[in-house]
């Protein structure tokens, strides 16, 4: 079920996800993503892209997130993702790329994605970035 926000989280959603962007590692791209997910319990957790010399084994900032929530006991099978906020750190354009997209589609096919093109504030699903997602 998809959650209704309300501003107020709307917008704790956006701030971790700046303060994240903030603290991204990306010295070969200079592109500083930041993401904060939003779980069904109400927990929010925030990650950054994290490059590497070897570009391909990259991070992007949403994978970061969930792995960290994970990890922090904050995702599992019975939580799922509501929402996530991704935002660059000067504002450029960024919507989850393919590989988030799978990943974020394990824990939740009705998540709200929040992100940013040219500016402006945008706002979808998972579903509707990836339908027809490969699940098992
Ligand atoms: N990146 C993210 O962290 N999230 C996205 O949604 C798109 C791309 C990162 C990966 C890489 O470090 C940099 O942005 C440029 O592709």
């Amino acid at each position: 079920m998809t959650t209704k926000l309300t501003s107020e989280v709307e917008q704790q959603l956006w701030n971790a996800a700046e303060a994240a962007a903030a603290l991204a590692y990306a010295p070969y791209s200079d592109f500083h993503v930041g993401a904060a997910l939003l779980t069904s319990e109400g927990e929010i957790v925030s990650g950054c892209n994290v490059e590497n010399a070897s570009y391909g084994l990259t991070n992007c900032a949403e994978r970061t997130a969930v792995f960290r929530a994970i990890v922090e006991g904050k995702l599992s099978k019975g939580v799922s993702i509501a929402a996530i906020a991704v935002v660059h750190r000067d504002h450029q354009s960024c919507t989850p790329c393919g590989a988030c997209r799978q990943v974020l589609s394990e824990f939740g096919l009705n998540a709200i994605v929040l992100y940013e093109v040219e500016g402006e504030r945008k706002q979808t699903t998972v579903n509707a970035l990836l339908p027809e997602s490969f699940q098992l």
